[in-house]
């Protein structure tokens, strides 16, 4: 469950994150249920710049957050234990965070920004923990293969892999996965279904040149070779993919169209539901894959 907050829940910045990614980001203390949640916050512009037409279209990225979220959440994926949707006023937001957003939106600076919020959890991201700090080549190699190692041992690599695979996540690189143990965590989807220039019904667009397929389980097994080829990675993945289905029927249905009512229409919001359970035939998956059962 994702919690809508208005900006009198906002209880002020905290110092800066030690690393952020391309989006704009900062910390924050946010009220939600009565007690002071420490938070990452990602102010979202509304509209962004496609990449496939160059013109200035509508960034669901924020919605991407928050179905990513409730979908992981409903298959028991580990994600961040509080999260939500605040709208900021620009003025509580960090200058050195406005001036990030003058870069990343398509339109003139907003009055007010929605903005994804997560607990912090403490935990470093898996580049973080295994790449911090290094500047020789040869120690280079060594943690990457550290960090390879992790991820294949991770009791949850495999699902996590075919939950993105089941979402279009097109940005599952190891810096959107913190280090928790037993399971990772999930933070960032901002790219499902492809690209937040998607409209309901229909998949986002990178631009010409882009082929659709899993960072993850490139990454793995471009250091790994075959990693995700072989059992029993492979069938874990297919029977990871397949819960889904039940989970989504379950909890992930209704869970989505919660979030999808704060933005669409009924019309839109049933368009968007048939595009994911439209991805639940199990057989295409593993055709797909490239893995037959
Ligand atoms: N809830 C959280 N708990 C701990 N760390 C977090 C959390 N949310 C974000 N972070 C940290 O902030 C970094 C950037 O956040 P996030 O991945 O959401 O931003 P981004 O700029 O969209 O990333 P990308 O470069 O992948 O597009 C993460 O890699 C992670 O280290
Ligand atoms: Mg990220």
């Amino acid at each position: 469950m994702i919690h809508t907050l208005s900006s009198d829940a906002f209880a002020g910045a905290l110092r800066a994150p030690k690393v952020s990614g391309v989006s704009p980001l900062f910390r924050a203390k946010i009220r939600v249920n009565g007690q002071s949640v420490r938070c990452y916050v990602k102010p979202l512009p509304d509209l962004i710049e496609c990449p496939a037409t160059r013109r200035p279209v509508d960034n669901q990225e924020i919605i991407n957050e928050a179905l990513g979220y409730v979908l992981a959440e409903a298959c028991d994926c580990r994600v961040p234990e509080v999260a939500g949707v605040i709208l900021l006023e620009r003025e509580k937001i960090p200058q050195q965070v406005v001036e990030k957003l003058k870069q990343v939106g398509a339109g003139p600076l907003q009055q007010n920004y929605l903005c994804w919020f997560s607990q912090d959890m403490n935990h470093p991201n898996l580049v973080q923990k295994h790449m911090g700090g290094i500047n020789l080549d040869f120690l280079q190699q060594r943690r990457l293969k550290r960090l390879v190692k992790h991820l294949i041992e991770a009791p949850d690599t495999p699902k996590v892999i075919a939950f993105d695979d089941w979402l279009f996540n097109s940005d599952r690189h190891p810096g959107n996965l913190l280090a928790s143990t037993p399971e990772l965590t999930l933070i960032d989807h901002g790219r499902i279904l492809i690209y937040p220039n998607w409209r309901p019904g229909k998949l986002g667009a990178c631009g010409p040149g882009y082929t659709p397929s899993n960072r993850l389980r490139n990454f793995i097994d471009t250091h790994e070779p075959n990693w995700s080829a072989k059992l029993p990675k492979k069938s874990e993945m297919i029977m990871a993919y397949n819960a889904f289905a039940v989970s989504f029927r379950d909890r992930g249905e209704a869970a989505a169209r919660t979030v999808l009512a704060e933005f669409f229409d009924a019309l839109d919001i049933d368009a968007i539901i048939q595009l994911l359970q439209s991805r639940h035939d199990p057989a295409a998956y593993a055709k797909a894959s490239g893995m037959f059962i």
